[in-house]
């Protein structure tokens, strides 16, 4: 896969921690639903990610996993659109981390902001280990590895992606530079026939002059456009572009996720370490219940008490539930205490109800078939598989260890 089609591509992980729930689905799943039929989509189960931190629990990994592709499947995840696998399961994620961090500043690493933060979050843990500082580097990896240029991720990881676009400037930097790279790119330049050679060498040279950035990514498509070239040849000419070697690997960019409004119980995000969520596959009864009793405006003692939905978290779930009716209907009963609190939950009840029952009459079908999941991920990993081999074959060529 040439690096300008790739460019195409996105790769997301999520840890298995446990049963995802209804903050997961707003925050997360629906984008890569979304995603998947605009790119090509790699998504994957971290389970090296969870064990730099969950080193300790066995069980996390033999459970979770499973189910948590499930709830993927369930809420519509499409593996004929997305290759879905583990990460353990593709070890060259390893032999590239493994690589990469031989040209790895440790500095770069130790200022990662989620290093310390999470060392002094995770207080009962143990994180003075070399796998929980490397673990943005295995990211780096995860995604360096598929040449991916999008990477959807929340706010908190951001840093994480741009570690890794550095590594890869470096890497290129450190091993791009081919003998004769000059000549093989004019060389190059050549075989894609007359036209485009010319409209390639006047991008070109609008960037490098002029610091054209629209120019660049008409050369980029171009390039991606070229049927006769080789892959050698596309990347030196997309490494010719910015002026560097060889482009090797590629650098990704974020697609910030927005920050999923989706509240959990008490207001607060939603998140299992509040225990405030309501879990995909929770029995309908208790979705009932856990919304029925949920804290509304202290304000609202009485029914007759006016109060006011901003200072009410049933509000933040009519805000992603409801249409603009409902929620005039909502505004104006509560603070004219024309509703009652129960009334007022009841449409949301509704629809997280509605929202949920087809996502568990699909889970259940996995759940009886197992199988069908492990079939699934086994497809899914072979495609992964696939793709990481062939930058593998290339990294590993770039760093002078040959191929007997
Ligand atoms: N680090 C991410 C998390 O903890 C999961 C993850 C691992 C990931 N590798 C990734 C996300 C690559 C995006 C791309 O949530
Ligand atoms: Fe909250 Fe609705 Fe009760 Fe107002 S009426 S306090 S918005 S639950």
């Amino acid at each position: 896969m040439s690096t300008a089609v790739s460019q195409r591509r996105v790769l997301s992980g999520m840890r298995p921690t446990g049963r995802l729930h209804l903050g997961h689905l707003h925050g997360v799943l629906k984008n890569w639903i979304k995603l998947q039929h605009e790119y090509e989509c790699f998504f994957f189960v971290a389970d090296w990610h969870a064990l730099t931190t969950h080193y300790g629990d066995q069980d996390l990994f033999s459970e979770n996993v499973l189910e948590m592709v499930i709830d993927w499947l369930a809420v519509g995840v499409n593996p004929g659109s997305a290759a879905l696998f583990v990460q353990s399961r593709v070890p060259e994620h390893a032999e590239l981390h493994l690589l990469l961090s031989m040209i790895t500043p440790l500095g770069w690493l130790e200022r990662v902001p989620s290093y310390k933060d999470q060392q002094e979050k995770l207080v009962d843990k143990d994180l003075d280990t070399y796998g929980f500082l490397g673990y943005p580097l295995l990211q780096a990896a995860d995604i360096l590895i598929y040449r991916a240029g999008f990477v959807p991720v929340g706010a908190d990881q951001v840093a994480h992606v741009e570690l890794t676009r550095e590594l890869a400037r470096r890497f290129n930097h450190i091993y791009g530079r081919e003998p004769g790279f000059e000549e093989n790119a004019e060389a190059a330049i050549k075989k894609m026939g007359k036209k485009a050679a010319r409209l390639y060498s006047q991008l070109r040279t609008a960037y490098q002059e002029q610091g054209d950035h629209e120019a660049l990514s008409k050369a980029q498509a171009l390039l991606g456009e070229q049927q006769n070239i080789s892959i050698g040849d596309r990347e030196r000419l997309w490494g010719y572009l910015e002026g560097g070697g060889k482009m090797i690997l590629a650098e990704p960019q974020s697609l910030l996720t927005p920050a999923a409004k989706m509240p959990g119980l008490d207001g607060q995000k939603m998140s299992k370490s509040y225990n405030n969520t309501i879990s995909l596959r929770e029995p309908i009864d208790d979705v009932t219940k856990k919304i029925s009793t949920m804290p509304t405006d202290p304000a609202r003692v009485r029914l007759t008490d006016p109060g006011d939905p901003l200072k009410c978290p049933v509000w933040q779930l009519h805000e992603t539930y409801s249409d603009e009716k409902t929620k005039d209907w909502v505004m104006d009963g509560c603070k004219n205490a024309g509703i009652g609190c129960l009334e007022c939950k009841k449409p949301v009840i509704d629809a997280v109800v509605a929202e949920l029952e087809p996502i568990q009459a699909e889970a259940q079908q996995y759940e009886k078939d197992p199988d069908v999941v492990k079939s699934i991920l086994a497809e899914g990993s072979e495609t992964a598989r696939e793709s990481a081999r062939e930058t593998l074959a290339e990294v590993r060529s770039a760093i002078g260890l040959s191929d007997w």
